[in-house]
């Protein structure tokens, strides 16, 4: 670990020194946590240049998270564990948008050539394919509920992008089973890929991150705050409290590095984690309790995570920010 640590070091610090001398001015003097003149506005460039790793990003909210926050200049890696063509879906829909992009987003700021990138979920098979340059997203294939996983993920970030600073850990599992049912290993399940992996992967990340400025943001659920949560919530809700918990601390901790660390919580969003196990009955009689009497959409999350990541949000740390349309206040 030490010796990996300090090889994503040499590369981190050799590379982002060429890409830096080719970085938009903006970039780096639009914030990350320097001080400026006025106040940091949110626009389609907020992200010009960084680049940012979104775990379980091929489908629903971590697919729109990593649209959104290629929309606003960022470089992307599209995490998928079992489905690659849903995520070559998501990495083509990018770049294609970034090649017809008026704005110009990504041009001079690239450190690397991008390749698509396949691994298998053991990270024992590698077989990167060039691509043309100046690719916006890249995908690679690893299991984030491991920590081998993440440690490949980040390593495969690196060789190919040449830097990290924006960490979304959006990959997660929902269970449903109430005390009476649980086992010893539905409940590591939940922690191992709910806590264990995504703490471990903050942990190397944060060596190798960008600094100060370096975004950490966790996925939570409304559910750890509302009070009609039902029994069979246990081993999710248990698992997101410990991310809760978490942020909070480690926006103490790697805060004094230039980080910030946060974490939303959304409420019920359709996607295929939250229906699976949901029947429709449920679904309406959830959103009959929403003001706009509809549960979310993965869009509606996403740009509270490019809000976070930006500049703007440079004094938000540390913070549970709730994202649920009113469903629980
Ligand atoms: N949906 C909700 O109502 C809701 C509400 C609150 C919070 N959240 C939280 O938001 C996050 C995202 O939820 P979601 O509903 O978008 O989930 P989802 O629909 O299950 O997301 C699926 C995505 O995660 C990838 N994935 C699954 N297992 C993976 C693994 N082991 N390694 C890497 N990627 C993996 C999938 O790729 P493959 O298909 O290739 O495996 C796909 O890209 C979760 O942390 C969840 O707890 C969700």
């Amino acid at each position: 670990m030490t010796e990996r640590k300090s090889g994503f070091r040499r590369v981190v610090c050799s590379i982002a020194q060429k890409f830096h001398s080719h970085e938009h001015p903006g970039a780096e003097g639009a914030g990350w946590n320097k001080n400026v003149a006025g106040p940091i506005s949110v626009d389609s460039t907020s992200l010009r240049g960084k680049v940012a790793l979104i775990t379980g990003s091929s489908k629903s909210i971590g697919a729109s998270i990593a649209k959104t926050l290629a929309a606003q200049g960022a470089f992307v890696v599209i995490n998928y564990a079992k489905d690659g063509r849903s995520a070559e879906e998501v990495a083509q829909q990018i770049n294609m948008a970034a090649i017809t992009s008026t704005s110009d987003l990504a041009s001079g700021s690239l450190p690397l050539k991008s390749m698509d990138h396949h691994g298998n979920g053991d990270n024992d098979v590698e077989t990167p394919r060039q691509q043309p340059e100046q690719q916006q997203a890249i995908v690679i294939k690893a299991d984030s509920s491991t920590i081998s996983g993440g440690q490949y993920l980040l390593q495969e970030t690196l060789r190919l992008f040449g830097r990290l600073d924006i960490l979304v850990l959006s990959a997660g599992l929902m269970g449903s089973k109430a005390l009476s049912e649980i086992d010893e290993s539905f409940f590591d399940a939940h922690f191992n890929f709910n806590v264990k992996a995504p703490l471990f992967l903050v942990k190397a990340a944060a060596d190798v991150m960008t600094r100060p400025g370096g975004r950490i943001i966790f996925l939570s659920t409304s559910l750890t705050a509302a009070s009609t949560l039902l029994p069979n919530a246990l081993c999710y809700v248990a698992s997101k409290g410990a991310v809760e918990q978490i942020t909070r601390v480690l926006a103490k901790d790697l805060g004094t590095q230039g980080f910030t660390v946060n974490t939303i919580a959304p409420g019920p969003v359709n996607t295929a984690l939250f229906r699976a196990g949901t029947p429709q009955h449920v679904i309406d009689s959830i959103a009959a309790q929403i003001p706009n009497h509809r549960i979310a959409e993965p869009d509606d999350i996403a740009p509270i995570v490019a809000f976070l990541a930006s500049p703007a949000a440079q004094w938000v740390n540390g913070q549970i920010l709730g994202v649920n349309g009113g469903y629980v206040v």
